[in-house]
């Protein structure tokens, strides 16, 4: 026979679960639970300690420089919230921590390294990149999903099985481009990224541009595009025309365009066309 406190401790058990189910958390990250009171102290004793200085001159900058055909402004900018976040001191250690990184390899064991961002705890792998470094073309998505939390790796889901589609349109593949996101680490649930992730992962992605300096840059869904390009405007304004886009450490401005996220087309494929002629544009500037 079971005692009073068993069964009661049984009811708070099902109460709890039942209450995770309803607010949506319904997937199970780890084998093990996780004290995230220690995380907290060990992220502010990471945020305390002093960083090597970077090879750019050091200090948070507010993020790439844009031309394009309607120049971004710095008040359209402050409105998206990423810059407020990005005068943060937690963004002015990942700057001097990704601008430190001399390669791939390093950036990537920086990003390994980094305490900072919350994101890294409830992923399973880190997602850097896939591809070739000496590509033509480098694409930046939004964050890893699911598929790609398990195997490490960029659009190898539904998304990235359009985007291997879209791609082979144009004569591409994974051996002549090279693929990273705006976050190396899947948000839980598959959720948005917050402005304070992504203020805070924009200097790894920044430098991860710098360090491949594409001949060209595409960006993949609003998220991307914004953060990139330093645009409020929603994707549909913004994709389809070129930007020169120059992340800080980049010699030269980099052809940039936006188009739509593959994820999007697998629910909204009435934008098939424009992203067409969006692959059109790219294939034009190839070729
Ligand atoms: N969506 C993204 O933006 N990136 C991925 O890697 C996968 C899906």
């Amino acid at each position: 026979m079971e005692s009073i406190e068993a069964l009661c401790w049984q009811d708070e058990m099902i109460a709890a679960l039942r209450w995770q189910s309803e607010i949506g958390i319904d997937e199970a990250l780890a084998e093990t639970p996780s004290d995230w009171t220690e995380w907290a102290a060990r992220a502010l004793a990471a945020r305390r300690s002093p960083l090597a200085p970077t090879p750019f001159g050091g200090g948070a900058k507010s993020g790439p420089s844009v031309a394009g055909p309607t120049p971004a402004t710095r008040g359209a900018v402050a409105a998206r919230g990423v810059l407020a976040d990005a005068a943060s001191p937690e963004v002015a250690d990942a700057r001097a921590l990704a601008d430190s990184a001399d390669s791939l390899t390093a950036l990537a064991e920086a990003l390994e390294r980094f305490e900072g961002c919350g994101l890294k705890h409830t992923a399973m792998n880190l997602v850097f990149a896939d591809g070739n470094p000496q590509c033509r073309v480098m694409l930046v998505g939004e964050a890893p999903g699911e598929d790609e939390d398990r195997q490490g790796k960029p659009f190898v889901g539904a998304s990235g099985r359009l985007l291997d589609r879209m791609l082979a349109a144009i004569g591409l593949d994974r051996n002549h481009v090279y693929i990273a996101n705006i976050l190396p680490w899947r948000p839980p649930g598959n959720r948005s990224p917050t402005s304070a992730e992504i203020a805070l992962c924009l200097p790894f992605i920044e430098r991860h541009i710098a360090l491949v300096a594409p001949p060209i840059l595409v960006l993949l869904g609003a998220t991307a595009a914004k953060t990139l390009l330093n645009r409020v405007d929603g994707i549909t304004k913004i994709r389809g025309q070129w930007f020169d886009v120059q992340p800080p450490g980049v010699k030269r401005a980099i052809p940039t365009l936006a188009t739509y996220h593959p994820a999007y087309l697998l629910r909204s494929s009435i934008h098939k066309r424009e992203t067409w002629r969006d692959l059109l544009a790219i294939k034009s500037k190839l070729f």
